[in-house]
């Protein structure tokens, strides 16, 4: 069965709002597990608008399944990584004006910085995954700069306006995990998967994990988060 990842971001996004400890993304990501989920993903922004590195050490000693931490090419924040040795790493690119990850990595153009620094994590014996746009020619790219997973960008399709839209942007995954198996390449996919669009991306062959934050957080809100991720597992199912 598809993994589901949960993102607990938006658990510290709360917190930050007050500047105090609560409520707590390890205690979140405690109860994410106890419901089912697969691993816990985190992303350490250098604006640390919400997960601190205080996060990232405790998840690391508490939970019991994987976690992914993103990051972007920050020197300070790969320094972290190595440090804290997640069990993988996803390169996102990153903007502090953005909301959130807006668009995947360019690993074209990002080529010659991305090279040493997976050549780094991989002997560090992280697990070295790339979120891309479902592009040929990245997937490519990601192929041969030696990632072993990429995680397909799925923002498009969900936010796309009309049917004829999320028809394309689906396609577009769709040929994007072919052409990654075809690199030998592992693939995760994520960003902006909800209750309502995540079973077709669930059904395709190939995608190990989905890793899903807002939706899930959103949800626990009204449901409780043990719900919340019980709900989503029983969608990939
Ligand atoms: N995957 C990546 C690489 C992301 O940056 C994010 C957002 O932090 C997610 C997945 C989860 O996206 P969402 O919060 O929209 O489910």
């Amino acid at each position: 069965m598809i993994k589901l990842g949960v993102n607990v971001d938006h658990v510290a996004t709360v917190r930050e709002t007050r500047g105090i400890s609560e409520p707590d993304p390890v205690a979140a990501a405690v109860l994410a597990e106890l419901a089912g989920a697969d691993g816990i993903t985190v992303h350490l922004r250098e604006d640390r608008r919400h997960i601190r590195e205080r996060d990232v050490r405790l998840l690391k000693e508490t939970i019991k399944t994987r976690l992914n931490l993103e990051l972007a090419l920050a020197p300070e924040i790969l320094d972290f990584a190595l440090e804290i040795k997640p069990y993988a790493a996803t390169f996102v690119p990153e903007k502090r004006e953005e909301l959130t990850t807006e668009g995947g990595l360019d690993v074209i153009s990002h080529r010659l910085k991305l090279e040493p620094v997976i050549r780094n994590f991989k002997e560090a014996g992280i697990i070295v995954s790339l979120f891309i746009d479902p592009d040929l020619d990245q997937i490519e790219a990601a192929a041969a700069i030696g990632a072993q997973f990429i995680e397909i960008h799925t923002g498009r399709y969900c936010d796309a306006k009309s049917e004829k839209e999320e028809k394309k942007e689906f396609t577009l995954i769709d040929h994007a995990c072919i052409s990654a198996a075809n690199f030998g390449l592992r693939i995760n996919a994520g960003h902006g998967l909800n209750y309502r669009n995540v079973a077709p991306v669930a059904k395709l062959p190939g995608i190990e994990e989905l890793n899903i934050g807002h939706s899930i957080i959103a949800h626990s809100i009204y449901v409780g988060l043990e719900r919340a991720v019980r709900e989503m597992k029983a969608l990939l199912s």
